[in-house]
């Protein structure tokens, strides 16, 4: 078959197979031809695996020097009847594939990351493959539902401001329109879903269970992703559910890394960049301030995506660094370049004048599509996208 994209508002129901590799081997050259990572974990696993932060940062660790093995655990969708499957799927295959060929192991363990189950079977392969122990945990699960397995029922995150309505734009990626909208405020229960979901709850839950079965190698550090933003992004971000969770987060990474001292480890949320990534286009009110943001760190070279957010993340915070450097509310910041103040006063007056009108002129809108398309396999240079692909015999010769 031929695969096409298919996009429904922000969100991708089809990927392209070669175009999710091509991706993957360009952040595999980045990492090769970067400073690698010196006194890395060998024994990683990553909850949240399969793209974004957590697959850019398994490529870092895999090919990046630390010559790490993986375990990553991601919930994805293989092909059916209704469709080729996810991105994440085939990013999943594939990065096994050039793991392997590196002589690296890398077990997907494609599952829903809340359920004790699922932790007890990552527990089982690291008694098989690691030898019992894990040196690092990455935790980089975006979600907007969890199921509380004691109940039944199912926690849903809202991303809403708190208190007061917000007027902001966000954009249909199918139709490349600006749609205007009014967010109202919050229910308690919208916040405490959002925090179930988001918050550090069940990132306490996997180390907590890690500790249990004695699965903590000495000197085992633990990471989360956090987004802060500017003023401009308070009122949908910071200041609504999402950083209601991100506090929780923060707070989280204070008793884990206690728990943690006692393995002379450490737990650490990390504030990264804004990006455009399956979980974010989601966020009402961002787009505008991403494609400003796009616009200006392009323009003044400091743009990264995910994939030089992670290097930079474990040459220069994490590993080969007598202590890790923190803020003084001991988060790791990754997000410096975004806050530049001159980086922030070009986004301002860029927002300011951004409309329905302008919007592609004056932002970066060509680039955020563009890398949306690219997280789903599609307008990479150099695939072959009218050639005709067995899925079932891709598949097959991957697993
Ligand atoms: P993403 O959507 O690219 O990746 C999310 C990962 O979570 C995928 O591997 C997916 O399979 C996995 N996942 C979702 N539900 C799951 C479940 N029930 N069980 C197992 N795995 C599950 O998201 P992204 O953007 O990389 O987000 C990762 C973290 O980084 C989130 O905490 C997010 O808030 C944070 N972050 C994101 C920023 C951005 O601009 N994208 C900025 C700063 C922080």
């Amino acid at each position: 078959m031929i695969i096409k994209p298919e996009i429904s508002g922000v969100v991708a129901r089809s990927a392209h197979p070669l175009g999710c590799e091509k991706a993957i081997l360009q952040q595999i050259d980045y990492v090769k031809n970067a400073d690698p990572i010196k006194q890395g974990p060998k024994r990683v696993l990553i909850i949240g695996a399969s793209s974004g932060f957590g697959l850019a940062a398994r490529i870092a660790l895999t090919f990046g020097g630390a010559k790490a093995d993986t375990i990553g655990v991601s919930f994805e969708r293989g092909p059916s009847e209704k469709g080729v499957g996810s991105a994440g799927y085939y990013n999943n295959l594939f990065f096994q594939k050039h793991a392997k060929a590196e002589g690296r192991l890398a077990l997907n363990i494609q599952a829903d990351a809340f359920s004790p189950q699922t932790k007890e079977e990552v527990i089982e392969a690291i008694e098989t493959y690691f030898e019992g122990e894990v040196d690092l945990i990455i935790y980089s699960v975006a979600s907007g539902i969890r199921p509380n397995y004691q109940t039944g029922e199912m926690w849903r995150s809202a991303i809403k401001p708190i208190g007061n309505s917000v007027k902001g734009a966000s954009l249909s990626l199918e139709h490349d329109q600006w749609l205007e909208n009014e967010l109202e405020p919050a229910s308690n229960e919208e916040i405490e879903g959002t925090l179930k979901v988001m918050g550090g709850d069940d990132w306490e839950a996997w180390v907590d269970t890690l500790i249990n079965s004695e699965s903590i190698a000495e000197g085992c550090k633990t990471v989360a992703f956090s987004y802060i933003g500017p003023e401009l992004t308070h009122p949908i971000y910071l200041d609504g559910t999402l950083g209601r969770a991100k506090i929780d987060l923060h707070q989280t990474s204070h008793s884990l890394n206690l728990k943690l001292a006692n393995f002379d480890g450490g737990a650490y949320a990390t504030v990264c960049k804004a990006l455009v990534t399956k979980a974010s286009v989601f966020i009402p009110g961002l787009t505008p301030y991403l494609m400003a943001l796009y616009q200006v760190m392009k323009q003044k070279r400091t743009h990264e995506g995910c994939i030089e957010q992670m290097h930079r993340l474990f040459t220069t915070k994490l590993y080969g660094v007598n202590k890790v450097p923190v803020d003084c509310e001991r988060l790791i910041r990754i997000d410096d370049l975004e806050l530049d103040e001159d980086t922030q006063r070009q986004v301002n007056e860029m927002v300011a004048k951004m409309n329905a009108d302008n919007f592609k002129q004056i932002g970066d809108y060509q680039g955020l599509k563009q890398e949306f398309m690219q997280l789903n396999g599609f307008e990479l240079d150099d695939v072959d996208y009218l050639a005709d692909i067995d899925i079932e015999q891709l598949v097959k010769s991957l697993t």
